[in-house]
């Protein structure tokens, strides 16, 4: 869903009560100049719009609201409640959050809330009713923007309503104390419960924390924020039909947004990928991917991005000339039907001071103005592009719950975050080739490629339809570690993968993760211990290498190897390996080809000759492939090549030059030029958006550009 704009929107973050009259008045007719036509307001305005308990102050919304809404421009109307007022700390200090030591944090910043906050939940919902109340008829509110980034800087509060709240959490969750200790193992470690009201927040313990608390915690977390999210929307859909947002976080590692996505009516995202990182457009597509996803497929809106620098890294560069618009073209790409940055007017004084903004310190006489000014004039051509279907034949699944699991696991390694599903998509946007970032519970049955990676809790349910997948004809990869605990966290017996066993006719033995240098008394002593330590010297410690060699069986795999002109091993894997045995007998009597094996180069010596990556064939050219490590870019990409292929994957267009993306939605494609370099095209017909220009064939994309060709 997206607001009832006609072009794109786009616009951004205001904050009026910055400015005096005369700013305010010349801000509206610049950002008529810059094609603005949506400003979310009210954002972190709880302070002025309750400058005392209960006593509320619209007036200055309601005469800025209309007056944009004269200049044509729409209103996103925030409820207010990102940052409750000084005088909700001071009166109610319990309302402040407090951090896992212990310690209640103070005010002065922002997001100084505890979530479980009986006075927060009170005055927040005040609040959104009063202003629901007053604006619900305003022609000029478009849609509502409900609080800011849940959890951004506070996702979790360990004060005593909390843990009251996560108690009531964990009667509804399990019915019995008996079942509680049940699914976290509590008979390890004298951890039982005989009471509800024993059980506490994880928070700072002498050592390891139980994991199952640990993860249900952070559920309860989610569900927390999310409640007073649902809350402030059932509030304002009292009043007013207008779709309501909250604006998310890219893949956010603190909620779960596969639960936050069905409550809202536009799936909207904060994306701020660094300049300085020459992957950034890949974080855009990521972004985008996931929120696409997230719609179930629909168009998302950008709720914020920066016109160039943001002031919160160590050190923070500026946005190259055409990034700005070029990304603004790769969020569109991925299926944004608006883009709104953070934010209009750069502010003179506060934290957010050195933030870029799309009116910047320098005012109009900026490279910064005139790209702000050719984007909003670019956007507003963009319209035949808005509902516009994204479609891809490759899905990459991603689960928050899973990613939880992981890290509150206490081994077999640390657990990443999204780092692997992140690296498979990686690939497939280095490739070219378009691709779908799907939920746990999304219909796969479209996919011609399904990639599960770093799945750690076993779901039948997903296996399920995993299985109904490949019968269908479709490749399914999995990469461990996936399907190693249930969703307590307790370790699948018979050997991991679980539910996933029959699909893959694997078993996982043992996990075999490597170290990484070890600090060794011969390393220590910069090798001269060599000479005297007799015992030690001779030790192999294969653990602690970098890498780990694989070598490719299979004659497809081996070609594509050659093509990419890999250098030896074959193929490569980091620092995760698996010893994996047949789910039958052998690997004959599971139906399961061996593909790759481990080489026993590097940190593989002890898996030499063992199966590395496995295909299980069905009828009907389906495939289930099992990749028992962290193969690296290059070997994931020889992979891809052959699973690809049998999949009948083809990039979004063929043989482009380096630095080119390309998308499609719909009949439009989008070609970006990531480079440095003036790259020409050939084969690209039909007009291009942006410059209003026929191509008929060959055209030249100049570096840091974007073209939007529509074939219709
Ligand atoms: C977001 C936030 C904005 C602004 C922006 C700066 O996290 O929602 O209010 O702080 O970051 O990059």
């Amino acid at each position: 869903m997206r607001p009832m704009l006609t072009t794109p929107a786009y616009g951004g973050d205001w904050s009026p009560e910055q400015w005096d009259s005369a700013t305010i008045d010349a801000d509206i007719t610049l950002m008529k100049e810059a094609g603005v036509n949506l400003v979310s307001l009210g954002i972190f305005s709880w302070a002025f719009l309750e400058p005392s308990e209960g006593s509320y102050d619209f007036d200055w919304l309601e005469d800025i609201i209309t007056r944009l809404h004269a200049a044509g421009i729409a209103t996103d109307l925030a409820t207010g409640t990102a940052s409750p007022p000084a005088w909700m700390a001071a009166t109610y200090p319990h309302s402040l959050p407090v951090d896992a030591r212990g310690v209640r944090l103070g005010f002065g910043s922002r997001q100084q809330y505890c979530p479980s906050s009986a006075v927060f939940r009170g005055a927040a919902q005040r609040l959104t009713r009063a202003i629901a109340q007053r604006f619900a008829d305003h022609p000029g509110v478009v849609m509502w923007h409900v609080s800011n980034e849940y959890g951004c800087h506070v996702s979790e509060c360990f004060c005593h309503e909390c843990v009251e709240a996560f108690r009531t959490w964990l009667r509804d969750t399990y019915a019995s104390i008996d079942a509680l200790n049940a699914a976290w193992g509590t008979a390890f470690w004298s951890q039982r419960y005989t009471a509800f009201d024993q059980v506490g927040a994880p928070g700072a313990m002498p050592t390891f924390h139980n994991p199952a608390h640990a993860l249900d915690w952070r559920r309860f977390s989610n569900d927390n924020l999310l409640s007073l999210m649902i809350a402030e929307r059932d509030i304002i859909r009292q009043y007013s039909s207008a779709p309501v947002t909250t604006n998310f976080m890219g893949d956010f590692p603190r909620l779960d947004y596969q639960k936050w996505a069905g409550e809202v009516d536009i799936i909207s995202d904060d994306s701020y990928p660094d300049p300085a990182d020459p992957a950034a457009a890949h974080s855009v597509a990521w972004a985008g991917d996931i929120m696409r996803g997230l719609a179930n497929g629909s168009s998302w809106l950008l709720m914020e991005q920066s016109p160039s620098a943001v002031q919160w890294r160590q050190r923070n560069s500026p946005k190259r000339p055409g990034q700005y618009l070029l990304w603004t073209l790769g969020r569109m790409a991925h299926g944004a039907d608006g883009i709104l940055q953070f934010q209009w007017r750069q502010s003179l004084r506060g934290s957010e001071t050195f933030h870029a903004a799309m009116v910047p310190h320098s005012g109009k006489d900026s490279r910064t103005w005139g790209e702000v000014v050719r984007t909003g004039e670019v956007l507003s051509r963009l319209a035949p592009v808005m509902d516009a279907p994204y479609r891809a034949d490759v899905a990459v699944v991603m689960d928050w719950q899973s990613m939880w699991a992981f890290n509150a696991a206490i081994g077999p390694v640390e657990g990443t975050h999204f780092e692997r599903p992140r690296a498979w998509h990686r690939s497939l946007w280095e490739a070219g080739i378009a691709v779908d970032v799907v939920g746990d519970h999304a219909d796969l049955s479209a996919y011609r490629v399904i990639i599960v990676a770093e799945h750690f809790i076993d779901s039948p349910d997903l296996t399920r339809r995993l299985q109904a997948a490949v019968e269908a004809g479709a490749q399914v990869l999995i990469e461990g570690p996936t399907a190693v605990v249930d969703r307590n966290l307790g370790a699948v017996p018979d050997g991991y993968l679980g539910s996933a066993r029959q699909l893959l006719g694997v078993r996982v033995i043992e996990h075999a993760a490597l170290t990484g240098a070890v600090e060794s008394f011969s390393a220590a002593s910069n090798g001269r211990g060599d000479a005297v330590n007799r015992l030690s010297r001779a030790v192999g410690t294969p653990a602690a290498c970098e890498w780990i060699g694989v070598e490719a069986h299979a004659d497809a795999l081996r070609r594509a190897t050659d093509r990419l002109g890999t250098p030896a091993p074959d193929l490569r894997a980091g620092q995760w390996a698996e010893e994996i045995a047949p789910a039958a007998h052998s690997w004959h009597d599971s139906g399961v080809e061996v593909v790759a094996t481990f080489d026993g180069r590097g940190g593989g010596a002890d898996l030499a000759n063992m199966a590395a990556i496995t295909r299980r064939s069905y009828a009907g050219g389906g495939n289930a492939w099992y990749v028992a490590c962290d193969l690296d870019a290059l070997s994931r990409r020889a992979l891809l090549d052959v699973v690809g292929a049998y999949g009948r994957v083809r990039p979004v267009v063929d043989g482009l030059p380096d630095g080119v993306e390309a998308q499609r939605r719909g009949n439009f494609l989008f070609l970006l030029n990531h480079s440095d370099r003036a790259v020409e095209l050939t084969g690209i017909v039909g007009r291009d958006l942006v410059d209003g220009a026929q191509c008929h064939g060959h055209v030249m994309l100049a570096p840091r550009c974007g073209m939007v060709v529509d074939q219709r």
